[in-house]
């Protein structure tokens, strides 16, 4: 039976496969692809916020992960520092991306100064494991006091709004084929 617990050094390459699995089709074909949008989108927070990153257990195999920075400054300093220059060996265009990337998150920060990702294997969506990371996260950050939490989803993607909607997430904005959805706690 699948389970919910904290994530640790362990299951970083366990991370980084949900993260490539679920990151496109072109993400899960192509090796070099999927290793650039794990480095963009997972490695950072596998390796150095693991107190608030959690994973879906089953019998040892990382089956999904909910992912969280909960400083900003922090994110950004570490994840330049560490993924970009990997992430450059690897594809010059997508690297300036991801460069600048973590601005998207910098107009939020006051208010929500922690962002997150979270993603599930297929064989494990819809069954109610993603609602419960998500109160697993949340519980971690109001614990630690922190004001927010925001995220953001691709447009496109209505099953994932609908999802955050009904755990309480807002719409802050919609840009760039983007939603910014955050919750104050
Ligand atoms: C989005 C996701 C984390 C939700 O976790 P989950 O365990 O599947 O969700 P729950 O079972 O707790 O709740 C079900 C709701 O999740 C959403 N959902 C389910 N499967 C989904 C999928 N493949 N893609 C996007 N949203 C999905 C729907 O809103 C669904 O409600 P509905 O059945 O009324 O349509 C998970 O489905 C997933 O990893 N999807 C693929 C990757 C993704 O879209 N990640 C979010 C990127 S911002």
């Amino acid at each position: 039976m699948p389970f919910i617990r904290p994530a640790e050094d362990k299951d970083i390459a366990g991370i980084e496969y949900v993260c490539r699995m679920t990151a496109g089709p072109e993400s899960r074909e192509i090796e070099a692809v999927g290793r650039k949008m794990s480095l963009t989108y997972s490695t950072y927070y596998a390796r150095a916020e693991q107190d608030t990153c959690f994973v879906l257990d089953d019998d040892g195999r990382v089956a999904g992960y909910i992912l969280c920075a909960p400083d900003y400054k922090r994110y950004i300093k570490g994840f330049r520092k560490n993924e970009i220059p990997q992430i450059w060996k690897l594809d010059k265009k997508h690297c300036i991306f991801s460069y600048f990337l973590p601005l998207s998150y910098l107009p939020f920060r006051s208010k929500y100064p922690a962002h997150l990702h979270i993603d599930l294997l297929d064989e494990y969506q819809s069954k109610g494991y993603g609602s419960k990371m998500v109160q697993t996260l949340l519980d971690k950050l109001k614990s630690m006091g922190l004001p927010g939490v925001m995220l953001i989803v691709d447009k496109s993607n209505t099953g994932a709004q609908r999802f955050y909607e009904r755990a309480g997430f807002k719409k802050i904005i919609s840009a760039f084929g983007g939603v910014v959805m955050g919750m104050e706690f």
